[in-house]
């Protein structure tokens, strides 16, 4: 049996840029239904990054003024850079009056969930989009398969991709599923959750001869760390005592507080913007758009900053039929992309060591690393690149 259901905007995926989209469609007035193929469960159990920016937790308090963030999350001021057997802080506050919250994503994921779904949104879990049609005409659909294998197309007035990395709208903005810009690294992160408590205030982020490492926090007895390795690691191949041994070598001055390892994961490097970001009556944005290497958490936020203008242009042209903020979508969000691109890049290739670096590359790595901290300029550009640059800019 087929379906068919009819709606003013179709958003594929239900990560934060999704529901954020629905959520600020709903306040103009606009009605929208969002799939995700993943279950509730599986929505809010990935493990994601954890830091949000300003202008995100201003967002996320506008939408709702007792979101956990502030209670739950916690605000850090400022992170370190540590090389050489030194610390140095990036203090936030001092150099750009911003900060960020510790919040991981699967708790934002959890609160807009509940809170759409408290509102009323078609939000359907378990439907895999398999092509959209037509974005050329004012009728754009989704072909889809609901939870049940029975077919299933949403016509809309606008389609819009929030599906992750492997999107399938995606081929239908720029023509083939692979079209775009990008860059990969010779590196990856070996991501860990412990039971332990934590060993720092704030993030710490290690340059070291045996590679990088990351210190974050989850929670009072839950650590989230990460540790440079190969892409090709097997996640499970170290055993905890040697996973300790290798973080601990990477953070000299600090003792890390050990404790049972519970997860792990290979998160891979890629850098990559589609050529195109919207066609006719369809848009993309988030890792449909674009991804970002993890270092500096940009990828939940940029996605966050895309849905922020995109609804502002979808508002014009669904409510008051001017078609001038969408035409202009992919220049404006690009802004920002390419900077925040240039961001994730940056904080990667300042502290990762690549597996051909010479005595040279190090060298010159530590005096790059130097003229960032001795210099309250280069902190200043860090210090607002990390919290987040304001909204249009
Ligand atoms: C986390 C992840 C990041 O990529 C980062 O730069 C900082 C923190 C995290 O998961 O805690």
């Amino acid at each position: 049996m087929s379906t068919s259901v009819r709606t003013r905007v179709a958003i594929v995926g239900a990560g934060p840029a999704g529901l954020i989209l629905s959520q600020l469609l709903a306040d103009a007035g606009i009605e929208s239904v969002v799939i995700d193929q993943r279950s509730r469960t599986e929505i809010e159990s990935t493990i994601r990054a954890g830091i949000l920016e300003q202008g995100t937790v201003d967002l996320l308090t506008a939408i709702d003024p007792h979101t956990r963030v502030h209670t739950v999350g916690h605000r850090h001021d400022g992170i370190e850079l540590r090389f050489g057997g030194e610390g140095h802080r990036i203090d936030f506050r001092d150099l750009v009056d911003r900060s960020v919250w510790l919040y991981p994503q699967h708790e934002v994921l959890t609160d807009l969930l509940a809170l759409r779904l408290a509102a009323g949104q078609d939000l359907r879990f378990g439907v895999t989009a398999t092509r959209v049609e037509d974005v050329d005409t004012d009728r754009p659909r989704v072909i889809a398969t609901d939870a049940d294998g029975a077919p299933l197309t949403i016509d809309a007035d606008f389609v819009v991709g929030a599906d992750g990395s492997r999107s399938v709208v995606r081929p239908a903005v720029t023509g083939t599923s692979q079209g775009g810009w990008f860059r990969e690294y010779p590196f990856a992160w070996l991501g860990i959750l412990c039971e332990a408590p934590p060993s720092a205030d704030e993030l710490i982020y290690s340059n070291s001869d045996n590679g990088f490492a990351l210190i974050s926090q989850r929670s009072p007895d839950v650590q989230r760390m990460y540790l440079q390795c190969d892409p090709v690691a097997d996640p499970d191949a170290l055993t905890e005592e040697e996973i300790w041994a290798d973080l601990q070598s990477r953070v000299p001055g600090t003792t890390l507080h050990q404790g049972r390892i519970f997860q792990r994961d290979v998160l891979r490097f890629r850098s990559f913007v589609a050529h195109e970001l919207r066609r006719g009556r369809a848009a993309l944005v988030g890792d449909a758009a674009h991804t970002v290497p993890p270092t500096g958490a940009k990828g939940m936020n940029l996605a966050i900053a895309d849905v922020v203008i995109l609804a502002a242009a979808l508002r014009a042209l669904l409510a008051e039929d001017d078609a001038r903020l969408i035409d202009g979508y992919a220049q404006t969000a690009s802004r920002r992309i390419w900077k925040a691109q240039h961001f994730s890049w940056w904080m990667t290739s300042m502290l990762h060591v690549a597996p051909d670096a010479g005595e040279f590359d190090r060298r010159r790595q530590i005096g790059e690393l130097r003229s960032v901290v001795d210099s309250r300029a280069g902190r200043t550009y860090l210090a607002e690149a990390y919290t987040g640059w304001p909204a249009g800019v």
